[in-house]
């Protein structure tokens, strides 16, 4: 972890597994700390900055709450209270306010801005979600899935939906850490070419493996993780909705799918979810769903990448 002081998240595939497992480690050891009252304040003082272009209820109060805890500050910065509403360039925001903030969390749309803000941030920048990744959000659910099973290598994950920034950092969290990953889509909403290259490269390094089809029973079979997600997500036009509510409607993930995977499968949705959508609220409240404390581990995933990168 020493190794990580500096660095920018911006994408799982720039860490290498053993890090990551480490974080995973670090981040395991906060939440026990913080739940039997002997956590330390590894970022006293340290300020972080959170700048959103997109809405967010998770992403937002863990990271403030997180740097909190751990003796630091968060300072949120919505778009429309910064310059760069008024056409500020990013280079210019991203000098400026790296020399007050010792950390930043960006989100936004293009992932080249956050590439061009991290170029010219001279303190980490971490990814809130971008439109083609959520790191963050995959390092809570890996923790997620190690709490559950214990390990995580040899376990097979099922994303059944579109095929969008969460199904791309799950390719590359999952093959990292030697899981198999298995993304079931409709054709012409596939992960694109790119990333699942690169995400079979990664399984041949560490023995994971990915499957990338169109038949959502074929990538139920033997799963111990099923995930899902909005069919349409933050930043895409309303007017793709109505054809893609009809192409999804096999990829539901209700349950007859849950009846198509391993007998202790477990349920998990990034959220917000849309209940009767993506996800019947049978499945998110039922008894597989693990949703919840999900959603609990983006504040601790969230403190071990700052102690890491801010420490
Ligand atoms: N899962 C997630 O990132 O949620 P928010 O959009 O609420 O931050
Ligand atoms: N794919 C979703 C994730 C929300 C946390 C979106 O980008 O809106």
């Amino acid at each position: 972890i020493e190794n990580c002081k500096g660095n920018d998240l911006l994408t799982l595939k720039d860490y290498h597994a053993d890090t990551l497992s480490a974080l995973l480690n670090l981040s395991q050891k906060l939440k026990t700390d913080t739940k039997q009252g002997i956590a330390k304040q590894y970022l006293q003082g340290k300020t972080l900055g959170m700048m959103f272009e997109k809405p967010s209820t998770r992403t937002r109060c863990s990271f403030e709450t997180g740097i909190y805890q751990l003796g630091g500050m968060g300072m949120f910065l919505s778009k429309n209270d910064l310059q760069l509403s008024r056409k500020e360039p990013i280079k210019d925001t991203a000098r400026v306010l790296s020399s007050y903030l010792d950390g930043i969390v960006v989100r936004t749309f293009e992932h080249s801005k956050i590439e061009k803000f991290a170029q010219y941030s001279s303190v980490p920048v971490i990814n809130g979600l971008t439109d083609t990744f959520h790191p963050c959000q995959v390092m809570a659910d890996l923790l997620t899935i190690k709490e559950q099973f214990r390990t995580l290598k040899g376990l097979k994950l099922t994303y059944l939906g579109d095929g969008n920034n969460m199904t791309n950092s799950l390719l590359i969290g999952c093959v990292k850490m030697g899981m198999e990953i298995t993304v079931a889509s409709p054709t012409e909403y596939l992960p694109t070419y790119e990333i699942v290259k690169l995400a079979k490269e990664e399984a041949d390094k560490t023995g994971g493996k990915v499957t990338i089809t169109d038949d959502p029973d074929q990538a139920l079979k033997n799963s111990h993780i099923i995930t899902t997600d909005v069919w349409v997500s933050m930043g895409e036009g309303e007017s793709s909705k109505s054809n893609k509510l009809k192409a999804f409607k096999p990829y539901q993930l209700n349950k007859e799918a849950i009846c198509k995977a391993d007998k202790d499968v477990v349920v998990l949705h990034c959220l917000p979810a849309h209940r009767g959508e993506e996800i019947t609220d049978e499945v998110l409240e039922g008894k597989q769903s693990r949703v919840f404390q999900q959603a609990e581990n983006r504040l601790h995933a969230q403190k071990g990448i700052m102690v890491a990168l801010m420490g």
